[in-house]
């Protein structure tokens, strides 16, 4: 079938609106042999990038239809890379095209054009990130734009059920943003892709607060100018409501988990007592929190991040249609054993894939590519 040529535009929001949740709706995204959840954007395309510093949507149309979408953000982050260690990034995200219209290059004219975008506003990096089997993503951005493996962060889940009982030894607070800011400040600075403008993020509405966790007993003491703190174990995580967002949906899940989430849930409901894990109902478009920012001091403090996690299951549970709550860890970090999270929903290896695009950097890339993954990695909340 001969098509027209490929135009790549600006999203316009009145005129695209439509056709765009069209072609989401029509464009899953994900592996078919095992439980998914994807996002349902609602109708609202640039929710995913709305509350970034910077960004841009495009659109490529094909005979007056619109046949495939992107999204970009920038921001400046820390990379470990002396002696330079901040960067303007700008994050590739939401790559879309319609089924009938795939391998004729239109995938890659639109990243080419992000870059473009990227380049005029003096990005050092661009990254992305993609499931790890995703071929198709993979050998587009590594095969033909030269993008290289970078890290593999764990994306953990945990759905939102009964109650759960909170450890009576530790007391949990909530902190003022000025305070929470300098504790991102002092603890998290260096922590690989740590964003600059924290105190936007923390301020911003969709961001529900930042809560310590201490032994009980013990006083959180005022955090210090300099973000000092006193306690020798404590944790601390904050919360973004992404449901307010966009939606998560379950994609095409095995048979077998159809099978056991609907019957877990007849079995909880006439026999309570059993205790079977019950998966919710993920059928239909759902919120979920994000947590971000999980950090923690001291060798007894891996019990306070998971009482943290528990106390936002709580929290989670009292808003409405908050199904699952969801976080991003360092692939080498420790932290994902204390926190709660299903394998069946959790992906292991989030794929993250960077490059340079100013040739100073493109000589240092190697470096920052081969330097060991971090413990810590932080996950933006705006661009989940
Ligand atoms: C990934 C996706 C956007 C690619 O779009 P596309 O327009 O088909 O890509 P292009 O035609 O520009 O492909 C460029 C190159 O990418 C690679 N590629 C693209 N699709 C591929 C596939 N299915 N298998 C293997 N390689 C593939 C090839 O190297 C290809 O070059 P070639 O055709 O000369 O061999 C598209 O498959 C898609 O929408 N997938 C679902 C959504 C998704 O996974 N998005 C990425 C999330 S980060």
């Amino acid at each position: 079938m001969a098509f027209g040529e490929t135009k790549i535009r600006n999203y316009e929001e009145r005129r695209d609106r439509a056709q765009v949740e069209d072609l989401e709706r029509r464009c899953e995204v994900g592996p078919a042999e095992r439980v998914f959840l994807f996002t349902d954007t609602m109708g609202d395309a640039i929710c995913r990038i709305r509350n970034s510093p910077m960004y841009k949507m495009l659109v490529a149309e094909v005979d007056n239809q619109l046949v495939g979408v992107i999204r970009g953000s920038i921001k400046v982050v820390t990379v470990r890379k002396p002696p330079k260690d901040l960067a303007k990034v700008g994050y590739v995200l939401g790559l879309r095209v319609l089924s009938l219209y795939r391998r004729r290059g239109i995938g890659l004219k639109l990243v080419r054009r992000l870059e473009e975008w990227f380049v005029d506003n003096q990005v050092d990096y661009a990254y992305m990130a993609t499931e790890k089997d995703n071929e198709a993503s993979v050998k587009l951005f590594v095969d033909k734009l030269g993008y290289v493996k970078f890290r593999t962060p764990a994306i953990l889940v945990n759905p939102v059920r009964r109650r759960v009982h909170l450890s009576s030894n530790i007391e949990i607070a909530k902190l003022k943003v000025e305070e929470a800011e300098l504790l991102y400040r002092k603890f998290m600075a260096s922590t690989e892709f740590f964003s600059q403008d924290i105190d936007r993020i923390l301020r911003n509405k969709l961001s529900l607060g930042t809560w310590v966790a201490y032994p009980r007993g013990e006083r959180w003491g005022e955090v210090g100018a300099d973000g000092r703190v006193e306690n020798s174990n404590w944790a601390m995580l904050s919360v973004w409501n992404s449901g307010e967002l966009f939606k998560l949906r379950l994609g095409k899940a095995p048979l077998s988990c159809l099978v056991y989430a609907k019957g877990s849930r007849v079995v909880d409901r006439l026999l309570p007592c059993i205790k079977v894990p019950t998966i919710p109902d993920f059928f239909n478009p759902f919120g979920f929190y994000f947590m971000y920012g999980v950090h923690r001091e001291g060798p007894l403090s891996g019990k306070m991040v998971r009482t943290l996690c528990n106390y936002v299951h709580n929290m989670a549970r009292k808003t409405k249609d908050c199904k699952v709550i969801v976080t991003e860890v360092g692939g080498c970090d420790t932290l994902r054993l204390h926190i709660p999270h299903w394998k069946l929903l959790s992906c292991p290896e989030d794929l993250w894939c960077i490059k340079a695009l100013k040739n100073e950097e493109r000589n240092g890339l190697h470096e920052l590519t081969i330097t060991p993954p971090s413990r810590a990695l932080f996950v933006d909340p705006r661009e989940v």
